[in-house]
């Protein structure tokens, strides 16, 4: 088989200390199985190539980026030292857009962020239920209140106006949803070869293995809610093995906090769905240990990108403090996904996987390093 190519990029703070864990991972695998698996470094988009260069990364970065078949990505962001005003770069200058750039340049559509509170993962809910925590929330990823069109009218008078569109396109709505019914579909047969199955419950009464749960504010933001609505309604239709359910994004948010248990595939919007996946993250054992994605399910030319939910932390960066769980779950859905080609990557992926879940089982509410963490978890795999 021709190789698998990958992108790495640490970035910034404590994404070159995850990710090296990752790569030492990689490499273990694929020592062990003989993978047709590559990767290239590269030194941005960073800050220390902003210093270096007055920009986050080269104009022909996404050019780049696409010779290769996934992107795994550390963290970005970095406000550089405060104490020097030279190299301290102020908040809205520090640079996260090549990440919106990716996602757009790709055109990965889709978020994933499943939040499934493994054994021995924080549990920050006392209630007993929230060990059966396993929802997947789907963000749509390339439009909605992302699409940074609007401006600033009469800026500097008191009469200043801050506009800031969002569009809602029929299709990105369509693909969305649909791709969430299909994961909910994915997921019951996966459970139920598992024998971990769920029942949930459809308006007339039936049961079902899978629910898909839409999120909107139908109530005060109409065009959108209704548009959204009708889609899911008609989509709904091709999947009645899957119960539907709507929540408004302000119950979604009670709801995850009083009852999490009860959903399974959620589908947000863009921006609702970046502010639910902080609050799923949280309830699935915090920011250390939830995985993300940005996929183009529909054209393989385009990488997809792969990068833990949470960010460069620069307050520990540099500390070896910084759990490379999130980081790890995440290469290993990068596996499972590259394996969409080629199986024997699926197989590693589902290989990592379970050996950070036996990690995080064994060492429950141990305080452990960056490096401490993936060396056991490489110690597993090379067992
Ligand atoms: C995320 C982040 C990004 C987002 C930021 C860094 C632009 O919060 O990946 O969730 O809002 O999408
Ligand atoms: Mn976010």
């Amino acid at each position: 088989v021709q190789s698998t190519r990958i992108a790495v990029t640490p970035g910034d703070g404590i994404g070159p200390e995850v990710v090296a864990e990752a790569v030492r991972c990689l490499e273990i695998l694929r020592a062990k199985h003989g993978l047709a698996l590559e990767w290239t470094r590269f030194p941005w988009p960073s800050h220390a190539w902003h210093e270096e260069n007055g920009e986050s990364w080269p104009s022909d970065a996404l050019e780049q980026l696409k010779q290769y078949d996934a992107i795994l990505l550390g963290a970005l962001g970095d406000p550089g030292p405060m104490d020097d005003p030279d190299r301290y770069l102020l908040p809205d200058s520090i640079s996260l857009a090549p990440l919106l750039d990716m996602r757009k340049g790709f055109d990965q559509w889709v978020c994933e962020r499943p939040a499934r509170l493994l054994d021995g993962a924080r549990q920050y809910l006392a209630d007993e239920r929230a060990k059966n925590i396993d929802m997947l929330v789907i963000r749509e990823n390339s439009e909605g209140e992302y699409v940074s069109q609007g401006g600033r009218l009469r800026q500097g008078t008191p009469d200043e106006v801050a506009t800031q569109m969002e569009v809602f396109t029929r299709k990105a709505t369509d693909r969305i949803i649909r791709y969430g019914f299909e994961q909910a579909r994915r997921r019951a047969e996966e459970r139920v070869r598992d024998g971990r199955t769920r029942s949930f419950r459809t308006l007339d009464g039936k049961t079902c293995e899978s629910q898909v749960c839409l999120v909107t504010k139908r109530n005060a933001l109409r065009y959108w809610g209704d548009m959204y609505t009708e889609a899911f309604e008609a989509i709904s239709k091709e999947y009645p093995d899957v119960a539907t359910h709507h929540e408004l994004v302000d119950a979604a948010c009670m709801k995850f906090v009083q009852a999490p248990w009860a959903f399974d595939v959620v589908v947000a919007s863009n921006l609702q769905g970046d502010i639910l996946t902080d609050l799923a993250a949280v309830l699935s054992g915090g920011m250390g240990v939830a995985p993300s994605c940005n996929l183009n399910p529909t054209d393989s030319n385009m990488p997809s990108m792969f990068e833990p939910t949470h960010g460069s932390a620069p307050d520990i960066a540099g500390q070896g403090l910084a759990d490379p769980t999130a980081m790890l779950f995440t290469t290993a859905r990068m596996l499972e996904w590259l394996g969409r080609k080629d199986p024997t990557l699926a197989a590693a992926g589902k290989e990592l996987f379970d050996a950070v879940a036996a990690d995080l089982a064994e060492n429950a509410g141990t305080q452990r390093g960056t490096h401490e963490i993936g060396q056991a978890i490489c110690k597993r795999l090379e067992a």
